[in-house]
């Protein structure tokens, strides 16, 4: 067996997925629809082990370490699963590196999951339908993972009618070269995970009216991507991003992702877009801001929002192409 490498990137939701109808399939409650990012990646390496067991490293500044048990257990899950599904039982080496900050909200497990994914499928040889990998690929628990499979827009399910079927391209990169400036208030681990988010959405009291009105506010959105019409696409970002956290904030137990400077960095954004900006933000499971703006206005938006007490500094991403094979190997 050889090493296998693939690179993929994090993706951030327009229409969110925040609640499962099945959590051991992890099917989604609804269709969400992202954008693929180009910067922030995840780039993982698959190999042969020498050791008996299957092993997980993690690359960061100081050199490589063991992660955190949980996530090592997760990855080793999902490693396991992979193994079971090729008949094989050689142990693997695993050894990441993300190149943005991981748990914050950024979607570091839909990067890692579809790295993970790919490079243990490339590793073994396994060869899927694009269907077999996205099942496989949410199965790592992180169901936006299958979303960092293809690039451009996407929309999970593909088809609504199938609530367990795979992701499909709405609209390749080049449709809308749309940027994303995330305004990082707290790079560290997020303090209730998105499983756990999962799990508390449809205790919401609002969850159920959520879902009645989220098929017309989905058609809409893809109409305004489709057609680029920025007032619209705004609008609807914006709104679904607070359903997020309302059905957040009003489960039980109640879940706060916000931080002081996450209200800061909203209200600029709208002062920026009531000032003519093509700007308009959106907030995953964390504090930290996604500010999506047309390619023409993101120099004028950097500028802004570098200048609002609280942001620690921002990553400039834009919308990207999806996961690439690499042969540069992390051992
Ligand atoms: O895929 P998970 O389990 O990491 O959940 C993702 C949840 C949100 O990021 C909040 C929304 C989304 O659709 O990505």
């Amino acid at each position: 067996m050889s090493i296998a490498s693939w690179i993929a990137p994090a993706n951030i939701a327009l229409i969110k997925y925040w609640g499962m109808r099945d959590a051991d399939q992890v099917v989604p409650w609804n269709p969400s629809i992202s954008m693929t990012l180009s910067q922030c990646v995840s780039h993982t390496s698959v190999g042969y082990a020498e050791a008996r067991q299957d092993e997980v490293w993690w690359w960061t500044p100081e050199g490589l370490i063991t992660p955190s048990s949980s996530f090592s257990a997760n990855v080793l899950e999902q490693v396991r699963r992979l193994k079971a599904l090729a008949h094989s039982s050689s142990s693997l080496k695993v050894v990441t590196v993300n190149h943005f900050p991981s748990g914050a909200g950024i979607a570091s497990s839909a990067s890692g999951f579809a790295a993970l994914t790919l490079a243990t499928c490339s590793a073994l040889g396994l060869s899927t339908t694009a269907e077999q990998l996205s099942r496989q690929t949410r199965l790592s628990g992180s169901g936006s993972a299958t979303r960092s499979l293809l690039g451009g827009f996407v929309q999970w399910p593909g088809d609504a009618s199938h609530p367990d079927g795979p992701a499909h391209q709405i609209a390749p990169a080049e449709h809308w070269p749309l940027r994303d400036l995330i305004a990082v208030i707290d790079a560290g681990e997020k303090p209730v995970s998105s499983r756990e988010g999962h799990r508390r959405a449809p205790t919401s009291p609002y969850f159920v009216s959520r879902q009645q009105h989220l098929p017309v506010r989905t058609e809409a959105l893809r109409q305004a991507l489709m057609g680029r019409d920025f007032a619209r696409f705004a609008d609807l970002v914006e709104q679904e991003s607070i359903d997020l956290h309302v059905i957040a904030m009003t489960g039980h137990p109640p879940t706060f992702y916000f931080q002081p400077a996450t209200l800061a960095v909203l209200k600029t954004v709208r002062e920026l877009r009531a000032a003519g900006l093509q700007t308009c933000a959106t907030l995953d499971a964390g504090p930290n801001v996604h500010v999506l703006c047309t390619a023409e206005d993101a120099a004028a938006v950097l500028i802004q929002l570098r200048s609002v007490p609280g942001v620690a500094y921002v990553i400039e991403d834009s919308v990207g192409l999806g996961p690439r094979q690499t042969s540069a190997h992390l051992f």
